[in-house]
């Protein structure tokens, strides 16, 4: 069986916002052989993380960057067509780490089977996937929320943030989004029932946010970082939790602009923690569990942005730094 292999490479790494150049886009042919455990995964949907710009730089963090030459790490969902392991079947879906290519060859590390016909399979690249864990784990044991507290939640619209506010929401907080632009806070209001949605672009945002903050926030859960984190820790209240979950603002930033009104923290016996959701890896049956009770409830809504083509990777990709999509960004093959 002969193999028309589409693949997205890592050329070189990017200074800032990554260009074109940085990737290469190929066509790789081969005889299909599979190896004992081996299966070979049909690739359908690739999820776009702002992580993944994170992954192009040379530099410690909670995981290995990208090698040059490698195809890009992404998250992926797919079809089995050829197995030689005995768990995975041939027309099984999974979800894994496949990468930004048309096919897979995997022996199973790090694949999950989606044995799923009520809940689209792109979902598990967005709520019951990597992001949903995410809002999971960050806002319930992290974040700690409890009933009547306030929660404030930046890239609302987002993967994550959108599902932040509505366990927020499902656990009884007020909570507020903040997304850029008229339409999305109106998407977060209207679709996802949040109490309040604040657009970041509009000229009033921070006297809107003073007087929507001025109760006090008990859990600010950031994804965004920068001076927009600096300002929130302005509103937090007497033990709340920040949780640091991202800093998109700063990811293609030469120079990264820091919290200083960490002050804030002292006077107000606050937190302030980082996360990482590979640490919650054991657990993530439980958050895909009652995440797709809520979905199947009505409780929780999933919202996949999907754009077609694999020669369109990088104009897709951009469009998580320039506010051009909403919910979770996903390449559909
Ligand atoms: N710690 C972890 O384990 C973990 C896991 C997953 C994700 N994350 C982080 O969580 C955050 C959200 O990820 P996601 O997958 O849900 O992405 P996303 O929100 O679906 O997409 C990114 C959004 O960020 C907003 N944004 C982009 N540039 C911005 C800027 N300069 N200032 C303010 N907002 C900006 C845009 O929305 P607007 O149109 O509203 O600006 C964009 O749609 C990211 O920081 C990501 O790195 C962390």
């Amino acid at each position: 069986m002969e193999i028309n292999n589409r693949t997205v490479r890592l050329n070189e790494r990017p200074n800032g916002l990554p260009e074109k150049k940085i990737w290469s886009f190929n066509e790789e042919n081969f005889d299909l052989k599979l190896d004992d455990n081996q299966f070979i995964i049909k690739n359908e949907f690739i999820s776009l993380d702002p992580a993944m710009r994170g992954w192009l730089n040379d530099a410690r963090s909670y995981i290995k960057p990208v090698n040059i030459g490698d195809v890009m790490r992404a998250g992926t969902v797919g079809k089995i067509i050829k197995s030689n392991n005995k768990y995975y079947n041939e027309g099984d879906y999974v979800s894994g780490w496949g990468g930004v290519q048309d096919y897979t060859i995997t022996n199973g590390e790090n694949f999950q089977k989606i044995n799923d016909d009520k809940v689209a399979k792109e979902s598990y690249l967005g709520v019951l996937g990597m992001p949903g864990f995410t809002a999971y784990f960050g806002i319930l044991r992290e974040g700690k929320i409890k009933e009547g507290e306030t929660v404030v939640v930046s890239a609302a619209a987002g993967a994550v943030g959108s599902v932040v506010g509505q366990i927020a929401k499902i656990k009884g907080c007020k909570v507020i989004g903040i997304a850029g632009g008229e339409n999305k806070c109106k998407y977060v209001t209207e679709e996802l029932n949040f109490d309040h949605c604040l657009d970041y672009k509009s000229d009033n945002f921070f006297s809107e946010l003073k007087d929507k903050c001025k109760g006090g926030v008990d859990v600010y859960f950031d994804n965004v970082g920068g001076s927009l984190l600096n300002h929130m820790l302005i509103f937090i209240s007497k033990g709340a939790r920040i949780v640091i979950c991202g800093a998109i603002s700063q990811y293609n930033s030469q120079k990264v602009v820091g919290p200083s009104n960490y002050l804030s923290l002292l006077v107000n016996r606050a937190s302030m923690k980082g996360m990482v959701v590979f640490d919650y890896v054991k657990d993530y049956g439980l958050a895909q569990k009652e995440m797709r009770d809520w979905i199947l409830t009505g409780k929780l809504k999933s919202n996949e942005d999907i754009y077609e083509g694999i020669e369109n990777f990088h104009e897709i990709f951009l469009k998580l730094f320039n506010g051009e999509k909403k919910g979770k960004l996903i390449l559909k093959l």
